[in-house]
């Protein structure tokens, strides 16, 4: 981690956005203080919102959850072996800042658009998301920095392909305004991604047995989403995660086959195949990576599409 600051430090530069010339969340909403156009605008959004699908708002409902899960990511990212002994100024510690306040801006920018699509129980929205916060999340990566970035080199890909599938589906269903907005989330994702892939093709220089056995370890617990402890009231911890992925596959929003296509890109990513001199254990893990997408590819195909569509307190009955 120490032998990485530098490039880290380059990374806040070449990844990130400057802020002054970011998007921000109310660059896509209307301003509340032009009373005349404010109201109609509203009308607008409320009358777009109207043709989303039950499963859209569910998984939309669901991602901006995720998003607002935040302090949970902040938090264990700043415990991580290398981060947490370091100082404020340290690069570690300034990306980690850095990537937040990006991150901060998805689920405020959703959240409003939740309130304003007059689509969604705001109340049983907001309780999931405390209680998504207070549960936290088990992603079994430890305090370990490799299994950490495999892990958000994985995620930030995952949301990239999630929010990039509800942005068409959007635009397919007649509102723009969300098409845009899951849109612009998408595209920070995929830098977001870009630079944690960054930092374990970096690490591969430097110790590529560790990390290869790292990547195993992580691809056999299998990859948990950071939502897998959702639920709405009245339930035990994760009650709801099922019936969420189970929209999500029934949408092709975010699929097994994602899952799979995901651990192909990461392996092409990082140049596995053509990895030598290594010791033993990690070339028994660069064979075990290489071959694992083909299988859950093959896994994947054989799934069928779930069919239970579960009524969510955020949403309300199904017509
Ligand atoms: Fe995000
Ligand atoms: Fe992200």
């Amino acid at each position: 981690m120490r032998a990485m600051t530098d490039f880290v430090s380059e990374s806040v530069e070449s990844f990130l956005k400057p802020i002054e010339t970011n998007w921000q969340p109310s660059d896509f909403l209307p301003d509340s203080r032009d009373q005349e156009s404010f109201f109609n605008q509203v009308k607008d959004i409320q009358g777009a919102a109207q043709g989303l699908s039950y499963d859209v708002l569910t998984v939309l409902v669901g991602d901006t959850i995720t998003e607002e899960a935040l302090p949970t990511y902040e938090t264990w990212l700043s415990r991580i072996e290398g981060i947490h002994e370091a100082d404020r100024n340290n690069p570690w510690n300034v990306w980690v800042r850095a990537w937040t306040a990006e991150e901060n801006r998805h689920g405020d920018l959703l959240n409003k658009y939740l309130f304003l699509s007059g689509r969604v129980n705001m109340r049983e929205f907001e309780k999931s998301t405390q209680f998504l916060i207070a549960d936290g999340f088990n992603i079994e990566t430890g305090h370990d920095p490799y299994r950490n970035f495999i892990y958000t080199s994985f995620q930030e890909l995952a949301t990239n392909i999630s929010h990039r599938r509800v942005a068409t589906l959007a635009k397919q269903q007649g509102d723009l305004l969300l098409s845009k907005i899951n849109g612009v989330i998408a595209a920070d994702e995929m830098r977001h991604a870009k630079a944690y892939m960054s930092f374990i093709k970096k690490i591969f220089e430097y110790d590529a047995n560790e990390v290869l056995i790292a990547f195993e370890d992580m691809m056999r617990k299998k990859i948990v989403m950071p939502a897998h402890f959702l639920r709405e009231t009245g339930m035990q911890v994760g009650g709801l995660w099922g019936h969420f992925t189970d929209a999500a596959q029934r949408l092709g929003v975010y699929t097994a086959i994602d899952y799979a296509n995901i651990l192909l890109d990461l392996v092409k990513e990082w140049n596995l195949e053509n990895l030598c001199d290594l010791n033993e254990s990690g070339e028994k893990s660069r064979d075990y990576l290489v071959k694992l997408p083909e299988r859950l590819l093959r896994i994947s195909e054989r799934m069928t599409n779930p069919v239970n569509e579960y009524e969510f307190k955020w949403i309300g009955v199904r017509d």
